[in-house]
Formats: structure tokens, C-alpha cells, sequence
């Protein structure tokens, strides 16, 4: 018998699946010679039975040397999984290369009600998010912080997130954990930080199931050499105000000059930035973060990791965002009990700041400014959010307004973190 269908009996029987024809499934499929029918069988057939942790190891492994791999042993990254107005990267990775920590990051695209690094970082004109290999390990060498769009790394993952995206095997823990530590073991940074988002705008939805997903990619990635460490980050409610490309960058903005946002922002980003302090092994890391913020190092960091890629600092504080500008009232008064991330999303989306196929083209000045969170006090009429955008006007006001609960009584707002390992 073949090894795929040899795979796909074992693993239907609820069998255990040894290294070796792990190894060989990966690359038979990624160099075509089997057949998407039989992979999708093996998937489905691991969807429902699962993987015990050692064929869940064998996957990762299998896919992160399925092609090119970095090497950056003292550098730092984080990863997040994905949420909406999640701007931790571009705020985090500048502070800490402020401290000296150096960041080799390999990002993607949004698609989706969440948005990407890069479709944010494109949003800054002249900025190119590809590099060579030798330009990129430069630049990290020289900048300390380089941003640069994944490519052929881990093609073997890419190609089965494709077809478990068409076969509705994606919600599976050991194949979620698979994938995402492959791609970050070929970027290869020697420490790594997972930011894992639990709610309703997350692909987590209960802080049990974030916790499971943290454990796994924190163990697999410690048995393949990266120190690392997971956060649980809430995502009921999106993150800081803005949710949309060139709004995003002019909120990092604000953060890193020290000016004021909103309060779930301003906890996380300094959060996340004493991790990958600690473990980049940087001594005081709160007052290290502090000192970047305050000094302006960590803004100056941005403009100049910005110029290196070709983008044009002197922009960074006045990027343009699209008209018509229209703003969202309050239909009563009340206290803001929720503002569901996934319809902020969508309504983004709607506005043209993200893409619903690969192919859409994205209007980087599109998106939406929340203008009352959660626990604050509003009045009828009051404005409490602000679209950007051309496209579907009408449809995303209907979405905001959708998203917003309020409440007769005061809410406590939720904790930008719910959980570290
Ligand atoms: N993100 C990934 O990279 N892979 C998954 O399977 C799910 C989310």
C-alpha cells in the first residue's frame, strides 16, 4: 500500500502515525504527487481523531523544513492570532529593538474581518515589504527591526492550509498548532512570543480553548530550540480605537510618541514588549519600555526601520485616510457594554480596508475609529464611532451600530490580558 493510504487507514482506525510516514505524506504532497482527494481524506480523518503530541511534533517539523528557513538565534518575534485593530506588532517590535533587542519578523496579509502587518505597513508610501535575503539579514543586523512579507516559507503548510481551508478541517488544535509553529520555525528567531486572542472577533472562542492553543504552540516550539511564551489577550472588543490600515499606523504613531490611547492599547503593547524584553534576557525591562517610549527611541526606531524599507518617515504622522469621513450616534444613552469585534470587522471590510478574496484590491486610508469603548458613559446623538470609506457606506453604519451594546448600569471594562504561560 501507498504511504498516503497507509496513513489515511492507520489514522482512520485511530491509530498512531510514526515519524517517518509523516515526513513522507508532507512531501509527497508537496511536490505533487499525491493527490489532493487522498490528503483531504488524511485530514479529515486526523480532524476527527486528532494527533497525539508526538505526531503533532512530526507535522511541525515536516512542514517548517519543507522549504527556505531563516537562522536568527538572538532575535525576537511574536506572533498573534490574528484579531481586529490588533496593531501590537507595529507598536511592540519598535520598542523592544529600541531596548536592543533585535526583531527578524516575516508577516502576512489580512484576509478577512482581520487585518495584516503588512497591508498596515503598506499603507505608508514607498514601503516595500519585500527584501532579499542578504538586504533583510542587513537590515536586522543594522536597524535591529525588520518587517518582511512571508514567501516560500513552509510551503508544505501553505499547500495544506489550502486545501483544509476548502475542506473545512482548518478548527482542528494539533493541525492550528502545526501550522502556525512551522512557519515560525522557518523564520527561525530564537525567541518567540504567541499572543493568543480568545473571543468572539478570535479564531479562539473561550479562554479554555486559548489556553489550549497556547500550551501546544509554546511546548512545540520549545522542542524545536525556540525559547517562547504565551500571552491570552481578549477579543470581544477590537483593540485601541482604530481598526483599518493607515488608521492603525497613525494610532501606533500616537503610542510610540508617548500621546495618549485608549487604555486596553496602551497595557498591551507594553505587556507584550517586557515579554519579548524578558525573553530576549534585557535587565528592567518595564523601565527599559518606559525609558524607549519616553526618549522617543522607539518612534525614531520606526522612522528609521520605515526608511530602510523604502518608505517615507516624514509621512508617518499625517498618513491620509479616505473620505467621505461619516460618524455613527448614539440612538440612546447608556453604558457601552460591549463593541463586538466582528462586527467592527466586517464593517471595516465593508468600508474596503481589508479583502474578502485573495485578489481584492484594499483602500489602505478605509476603516473605522471607535469613539466610545467599552465601560464609558454616552448620551443620545452622542458620536460614538467614525467610518472612512467609499465603498458600502450604508452597510457598514448598520454593522457599527449593530456592534455596539449598551447597558443601564456602569461596565467594568474587560482586562487587555487574561492569562500568561
Ligand atoms: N493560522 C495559521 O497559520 N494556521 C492555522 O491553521 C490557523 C491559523
Amino acid at each position: 500500500m501507498s504511504v498516503i493510504l497507509d496513513a489515511i487507514e492507520t489514522k482512520k482506525l485511530g491509530g498512531t502515525l510514526s515519524e517517518e510516514t509523516i515526513r513522507e505524506f508532507v512531501e509527497g504532497y508537496t511536490a505533487g504527487s499525491t493527490p489532493d482527494y487522498q490528503m483531504s481524506a488524511l485530514l479529515m480523518a486526523i480532524f476527527i481523531q486528532g494527533m497525539d503530541y508526538g505526531e503533532t511534533l512530526a507535522l511541525t517539523r515536516a512542514m517548517a523544513e519543507s522549504g527556505e528557513r531563516h537562522s536568527f538565534p538572538d532575535c525576537v518575534d511574536k506572533h498573534s492570532t490574528g484579531g481586529v485593530g490588533d496593531k501590537v506588532s507595529l507598536t511592540s517590535l519598535p520598542i523592544v529593538a529600541a531596548c536592543g533587542a533585535p526583531v527578524a519578523k516575516l508577516s502576512g496579509r489580512g484576509l478577512g474581518a482581520t487585518g495584516g502587518t503588512i497591508d498596515k505597513l503598506e499603507a505608508i508610501p514607498g514601503f516595500s515589504a519585500t527584501l532579499s535575503r542578504e538586504r533583510f539579514e542587513r537590515q536586522v543586523e543594522e536597524i535591529g527591526l525588520a518587517i518582511v512579507e512571508a514567501g516560500e516559507l513552509a510551503p508544505a503548510d501553505k499547500a495544506i492550509y489550502a486545501l483544509r481551508d476548502a475542506t473545512g478541517t482548518v478548527d482542528s488544535l494539533p493541525l492550528i498548532g502545526s501550522s502556525i509553529v512551522s512557519k515560525k520555525a522557518a523564520t527561525g528567531a530564537g525567541r518567540l512570543l504567541y499572543d493568543v486572542k480568545r473571543g468572539s472577533g478570535a479564531f479562539m472562542k473561550t479562554t479554555e480553548e486559548a489556553r489550549d492553543l497556547a500550551d501546544l504552540l509554546v511546548r512545540l516550539s520549545e522542542n524545536l530550540g525556540i525559547r517562547s511564551s504565551a500571552l491570552i489577550s481578549e477579543m470581544d472588543n477590537p483593540l485601541g480605537s482604530a481598526i483599518g490600515n493607515a488608521l492603525e499606523i497613525r494610532e501606533s504613531v500616537r503610542l510610540l510618541k508617548g500621546e495618549e490611547v485608549p487604555a486596553d492599547l496602551a497595557e498591551m503593547v507594553r505587556r507584550v514588549a517586557v515579554r519579548l524584553l524578558e525573553l530576549a534576557g534585557v535587565e528592567g525591562p518595564e523601565t527599559a519600555v518606559e525609558k524607549a517610549i519616553r526618549s522617543g527611541a522607539a518612534f525614531e526606531k520606526l522612522g528609521d526601520f520605515v526608511w530602510a524599507q523604502g518608505g517615507d518617515p516624514n509621512a508617518l504622522e499625517n498618513l491620509p485616510v479616505s473620505d467621505p469621513a461619516r460618524e455613527v450616534l448614539a440612538t440612546r444613552g447608556g453604558y457601552i457594554a460591549i463593541v463586538h469585534a466582528t462586527g467592527i470587522g466586517r464593517a471595516a471590510l465593508a468600508l474596503g480596508a481589508g479583502r474578502v478574496k485573495k485578489s481584492d484590491r484594499i483602500d489602505h486610508g478605509a476603516g473605522v475609529e471607535i469613539l466610545a469603548k467599552t465601560g464609558d458613559r454616552v448620551e443620545e446623538g452622542d458620536p460614538i464611532a467614525r467610518l472612512h470609506g467609499e465603498r458600502a457606506a450604508e452597510r457598514a453604519a448598520k454593522l457599527v451600530m449593530d456592534a455596539f451594546e449598551l447597558s443601564g448600569e456602569p461596565v467594568e471594562p474587560p482586562p487587555a490580558i487574561l492569562d500568561s504561560l
